[in-house]
């Protein structure tokens, strides 16, 4: 399973980067608000500092809700390096962005997907992957993993090449039950990363390593 961080923060981005387990990163208008980055030449020169922390796909997303506005959008978003991956929303003018894009070989990231037929038409479109939105769905009192596992299931069963990002990841469990039922990747804040990590008999029995250590020298 391929882990990317959820953030524009580039601190974070950094300390995820450090761990050596960091495969990519997304960001949204939400998160790059969240870094005070809106004016429009300062967001391209935000995408490119996190393309230099990571080697690894870099969602960045359009503003645009018009076709020909999302082309342009794409297109510059595409040049400014190698890893960028263009994140398109769930809207029928973006499931025909992503269809130029694909054909014209620019990666593409189709978001706020909340049904599994939403996801179809990302696939038949050709995004490279769709994003998603577990934690929003699961605050509405419905089942976001649930959907996560249709989605791989009914990508199998046609063999699309579109990968499913599970996104709006908000614990540690929710990153292991998409890994048990085979996303292919989860985007996750910092805090669920890093959580992964915790477990107190870890903890206990390192403590318990380190004093046995040190009465053994007498
Ligand atoms: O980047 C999209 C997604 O991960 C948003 O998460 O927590 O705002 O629902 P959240």
């Amino acid at each position: 399973m391929n882990f990317f961080i959820d953030t524009a923060n580039l601190e974070q981005i950094k300390e995820a980067a450090q761990l050596g387990v960091l495969d990519g990163v997304t960001t949204n208008p939400s998160l790059m608000a969240k870094e005070g980055i809106s004016e429009p030449k300062a967001v391209l020169q935000h995408y490119v500092d996190i393309c230099n922390l990571v080697d690894g796909p870099v969602s960045a997303e359009v503003i645009s809700t018009n076709f020909e506005g999302m082309i342009k959008e794409g297109e510059e978003l595409a040049a400014l390096h190698k890893n960028i991956v263009v994140k398109v929303p769930m809207i029928a003018e973006g499931i025909k962005a992503i269809k130029y894009f694909s054909d014209k070989g620019i990666k593409t990231n189709c978001t706020l997907i909340f049904s599994a037929g939403q996801a179809l038409l990302a696939a038949k479109a050709g995004a490279t992957m769709v994003s998603p939105f577990i934690g929003r769905i699961d605050d509405i009192n419905w089942d976001g993993v649930q959907l996560i596992e249709q989605i791989v299931h009914i990508y199998q069963n046609y063999g699309y090449a579109t990968e499913v990002l599970a996104a709006s990841i908000r614990n540690p469990l929710h990153i292991l039950k998409c890994a048990e039922i085979g996303a292919d990747i989860a985007t996750c804040p910092l805090s669920s990363i890093m959580g992964l990590f915790n477990h107190p008999l870890t903890d206990i029995g390192l403590a318990k390593f380190l004093a046995d250590h040190k009465n053994s020298k007498g």
